[in-house]
């Protein structure tokens, strides 16, 4: 069989299987269990802003116990009472040295101080990279698109500088034009993108007229999206990418490479089919290799890349319009 090996933020991977931040990469066992079942490496569960605060005001706990936000925050977050960041920082610890795959720590803050001190502390920690998790839903109808933009492309130059470790930001698509916004942050050195969040969206419930907020997994057709981004960015960012939202068998990654990614993350598949999942998209990506003599990822990697694919217009508008005004074959996949 090919060789599956890859390169994501300039780190060797044996394979291009990422474990994707869940409550599956949140425990030392499950670890573990990933590396076993093959993953080419794992990003750990994120430390949030929220589980800083929540520790900060534990620090002053009489003073605030009674107050508004520990209130919210002690709801929201019940069991973060028991795991605050002291406690996430000293898991990692432990995670990075249970494992011998590449492990990289994922941090969501708020405050840009707090984005640059818990960077600074995750690395520490002797992960080999740190994910930022960007996670931006508009509430303020002041705030303008560039200003958010500004903040976290100043954000990321304060990690970048802060930090001597490879960097990956995991974005959201909701900018009005992400291949600018990703242009900026590669220029500032980042190594790695991740394609996309993943934003959980509420729900109403209209038998007791409350707002619901259900956890949906991802589905497989969401994974159009990492793909067209992955296809627009190679050749066009020094960084590696790495597509994630609905990947779930073998072909999934191997349109991923095909479209130019590095690697791709994993989470909802894992949950639906377990851990041995991991061996059979192996399998499946070698398999295909096989058929079509391909040694190595690179040999192959970014063909059907926009700078790479025959077809001119695959990621333009004219497929747009071609789509919806042409002959219509209405398949649910190309291949399963
Ligand atoms: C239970 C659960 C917990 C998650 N926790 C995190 C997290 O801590 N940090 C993060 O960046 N993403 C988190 N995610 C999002 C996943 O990393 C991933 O982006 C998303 O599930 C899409 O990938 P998938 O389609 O393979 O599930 C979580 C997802 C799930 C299902």
């Amino acid at each position: 069989m090919g060789s599956l090996q890859t390169r994501y933020m300039g780190i060797t991977l044996a394979n291009p299987i990422i474990a994707g931040a869940s409550d599956l990469t949140s425990n030392i066992d499950s670890i573990k269990r990933i590396e076993e079942a093959g993953a080419g490496a794992v990003v750990l569960k994120s430390l949030f802003e929220e589980q800083i605060q929540l520790e900060r005001f534990k620090l002053e706990e009489e003073l605030n116990t009674g107050s508004e936000l520990y209130g919210e925050m002690a709801s929201i977050f019940p069991k973060l009472q028991h795991a605050g960041a002291k406690e996430h920082l000293m898991w990692v610890k432990k995670s990075r040295a249970a494992v011998k795959i590449p492990v990289f720590a994922s941090l969501n803050a708020v405050a840009r101080a707090t984005w640059v001190e818990y960077a600074r502390q995750l690395a520490d920690q002797g992960v080999d990279g740190l994910e930022l998790n960007f996670f931006a839903t508009p509430r303020d109808f002041d705030l303008g698109g560039a200003a958010i933009e500004e903040e976290q492309l100043e954000t990321v130059r304060e990690v970048r500088t802060a930090l001597k470790i490879p960097i990956a930001v995991k974005l959201s698509v909701f900018y009005a034009n992400p291949l600018n916004v990703i242009g900026r942050f590669d220029r500032e050195g980042v190594n790695g993108f991740v394609l996309f969040n993943r934003f959980f969206q509420p729900d109403i419930n209209t038998e007791t007229e409350s707002i619901a907020q259900p956890f949906n997994f991802s589905i497989q057709a969401d994974n159009r999206l990492p793909l067209r981004f992955a296809g627009l960015l190679y050749g066009k960012v020094k960084a590696d990418v790495c597509a994630s939202t609905g990947i779930v068998s073998g072909m999934d990654v191997v349109k991923m490479l095909l479209a130019g990614a590095s690697a791709v993350q994993v989470v909802t598949a894992f949950y639906r089919n377990g851990m041995k999942s991991i061996a059979t998209m192996k399998d499946e990506v070698g398999r295909w290799m096989d058929g079509r003599s391909y040694a190595t990822i690179d040999a192959f990697r970014g063909k059907l890349s926009a700078v790479k694919a025959k077809d001119p217009w695959a990621y333009t508008r004219a497929q747009y319009a071609k789509m919806l005004l042409g002959p219509k074959e209405f398949t649910e996949s190309v291949t399963t």
